[in-house]
């Protein structure tokens, strides 16, 4: 199909205090992007991770950068190194970290510096729970998440689990900043539906960029 807004360049949609929507931000590096994931799986695998309540997790991960997040049946932890591989996680990209560090600015947070970037990648059908983003050192610094490839409802609540949620569809190359007063808002993404993007595949991914450590 043809795209008649591939070339529009990217503008932004206020989601919360502190939050905003980058549209299509990440779109005109998509291929460097993609082509770096490929990288860091070529090193550490995408795997389904098994949570301490012994669910399986639909969206397979890996990570990049000086720490990756994983879970298993012990609980949820950052570490430097890739508990399958026993090797450290890949460095983060270069592209990768220009990124993120470019949405930060734009999104009012011109001192972000990553040191984690966990990698999900969803086939139809593969969802993320509602939950918070609460096992980093630094609350201060902001949450940046990068979408490529099939299209996504992402929910995005409050900090109680019960706060209504804003349902927002997330399209290749959009990326979501949240910190501030919504660093800790609960968020989700709700099973994504079957279909092909034209770069991607029957995948979605998603870059979450994050200070983990102090
Ligand atoms: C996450 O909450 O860690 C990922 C959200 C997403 O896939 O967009
Ligand atoms: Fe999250």
């Amino acid at each position: 199909m043809l795209d008649l807004f591939a070339d529009q360049a990217p503008w932004s949609e206020p989601l919360a205090p502190g939050a905003v929507i980058l549209r299509r931000f990440a779109r005109a590096h998509s291929t460097a992007l993609l082509a770096a994931i490929e990288q860091v799986a070529a090193v550490s695998p995408f795997r389904h991770m098994v949570t301490p309540g012994g669910y399986t997790m639909s969206v397979a991960m890996t990570n990049c950068g000086p720490l990756g997040w994983s879970t298993d049946r012990h609980g949820y932890c950052y570490a430097a190194v890739d508990p399958q591989s026993g090797k450290p996680w890949p460095a983060m990209p270069d592209c990768f970290r220009q990124l993120a560090q470019e949405a930060a600015t734009g999104a009012g947070y011109p001192t972000f510096n990553p040191d984690a970037c966990l990698i999900n990648r969803y086939q139809p059908g593969a969802k993320l729970s509602l939950h918070q983003d609460k096992d980093e050192a630094r609350l201060d610094a902001p949450i940046v998440s990068v979408s490529l490839g099939l299209p996504a409802v992402f929910q995005f609540g409050g900090l109680n689990r019960s706060d209504p949620l804003q349902r927002v569809l997330l399209e290749h190359g959009d990326v979501v900043v949240w910190g501030g007063e919504s660093r800790l808002f609960y968020h989700a993404i709700l099973p994504l539906k079957e279909g092909s993007h034209p770069q991607v595949g029957p995948w979605r991914y998603n870059l979450t960029f994050r200070r983990a450590a102090e």
